[in-house]
């Protein structure tokens, strides 16, 4: 085996020690990495937070019945601007659900009680966070979206929105994404690719600034 390639299964085995992905090896190697956007928290963030708050939004306590919707795999990483993964960090999100009724006294229309609304989790020491949950709708006035809020010791706290790459028409009608620059909109927008059993998958990273 050449010398190359010793060095490279070196690396390979630092990095997994290091529990750090490729992709993560790869920010770490760049200056600093942009934070990602902040966007408006809007007025439906939870009054009280639920009891039942888990990162599996589908799973409702006191329902046996699913909810309505395509179901979204949404994961991803906290890292800090030198692409370190965030241990512990708190991550909530939050969407309207299939009928585009958000869980809020605020809003109109009755919220359908087979989807949680809200969920949250707290990153491992790798940074990662995964939800299930509902493939985002729009609903008046705005594009499909879900609203993150994500705080960590020593960082200042980031609510934010995520959207979804497919919707490129409404999202070129929303106000709000369209406020933000060309690279702000790409640092908030993911695919949300086709996945088993009729599902979707989005990867949405986070840098912390
Ligand atoms: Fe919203």
């Amino acid at each position: 085996m050449n010398k190359h390639r010793n060095r490279r299964r070196e690396l390979l085995t630092t990095m997994v020690a290091a529990g750090l992905t490729p992709w993560q090896r790869l920010l770490a190697q760049t200056k600093l990495l942009p934070a990602t956007p902040s966007d408006t928290e809007g007025p439906f963030y939870p009054v009280e937070i639920p009891r039942d708050s888990d990162n599996d939004l589908l799973r409702v306590e006191g329902s046996d019945e699913a909810s309505p919707g395509q179901l979204a795999y949404v994961h991803g990483t906290v890292v800090d601007r030198h692409g370190t993964p965030i241990d512990g960090a708190r991550i909530e999100i939050w969407q309207c659900d299939q009928g585009g009724v958000y869980h809020h006294p605020g809003d109109s229309g009755d919220p359908d009680l087979r989807f949680q609304g809200f969920g949250a989790m707290v990153t491992s020491r790798t940074g990662g966070y995964h939800f299930r949950t509902l493939r985002p709708v729009p609903y008046t006035g705005r594009t499909p979206h879900i609203h993150y809020r994500v705080s960590a010791p020593g960082f200042e706290r980031l609510t934010t929105q995520l959207y979804v790459a497919e919707e490129a028409d409404r999202n070129a009608r929303d106000g709000l994404y369209q406020r933000h620059s060309r690279e702000e909109r790409s640092l908030l927008t993911s695919a949300f690719k086709a996945a088993d059993g009729g599902a979707v998958a989005a990867e949405f990273n986070i840098v912390l600034g």
